[in-house]
């Protein structure tokens, strides 16, 4: 029977889930806690990582290769950088890359290192997933780019060169983490995150007026999304 990883970066971005769990047991393991459970008769492991990209991929690596998990989905939230997207609204990756990744020294892309890809694609079929609950439910979805990186962004020039640089539609510090190695095992994965602040001047102030309600937002839908993936 299948088992669904359902990853967080903060405490705030993994409490909603947690709230619905059922039999919850938790364990801690690399430093972090994992907490297995059910939800609607479903296996589930949560986890969040704490921030970053390295943070991420050490917990990616273990929901995969410790709890076993052979679907992977990210809740949580960005920063819009696409006009279209408002605080609150849902944006799911159809791939994502690393902002912050710079050999270009070398005549290679930002975010391309040899051996790598800039945009790694997510699995269509969660993402058909989601777009039907997005239908059912008479949400709006936005499907598009996220770009990640070990920045907080709060300034409007760096917005829009990330912007430009990967057509990318939000930010984020751990998607392209969870990209990288869920592709390297194998394992299909899904990035969904709310919109929690616009990565500019005002991002500090309504990241944190937002973290919480923008972050339910993305956790319900995952919880949905869960009901829907065949076991
Ligand atoms: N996550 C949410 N908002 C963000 C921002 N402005 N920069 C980086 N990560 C974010």
């Amino acid at each position: 029977m299948s088992k669904i990883a359902i990853m967080g970066a903060m405490p705030e971005e993994i409490e909603p889930l947690l709230a619905k769990l059922e039999n919850v047991q938790e364990c801690i393991y690399a430093a972090n806690t994992y907490y297995q459970g059910e939800y609607k008769g479903k296996e589930v492991v949560v986890a969040y990582s704490k921030i970053g990209k390295v943070f991420a991929t050490l917990t990616a690596t273990m929901l995969i290769e410790k709890f076993c998990c052979d679907a992977l989905l990210f809740s949580g939230v960005a920063g819009a950088i696409s006009d279209e997207l408002q605080i609150g609204d849902l944006v799911i990756a159809d791939g994502l890359c690393q902002h912050d990744l710079d050999i270009t020294a070398f005549g290679h892309p930002y975010g391309y290192v040899p051996e790598g890809e800039v945009c790694i694609p997510t699995d269509v079929n969660l993402r058909n997933i989601a777009k039907a609950v997005a239908h059912e439910k008479g949400l709006k979805l936005k499907e598009g780019v996220i770009a990640t990186g070990d920045q907080f962004v709060a300034n409007p020039e760096r917005k829009e060169w990330i912007g430009q640089t990967f057509k990318a539609d939000a930010l984020e510090m751990e998607g392209a983490s969870v990209a990288v190695v869920c592709s390297a095992l194998n394992v299909p994965f899904f990035i969904l995150r709310a919109i929690s602040d616009s990565a500019d001047m005002d991002a500090g102030f309504d990241f944190d007026a937002f973290l919480e309600s923008s972050a339910k937002i993305s956790a319900d839908f995952i919880l949905e999304m869960v009901d829907r993936i065949e076991r």
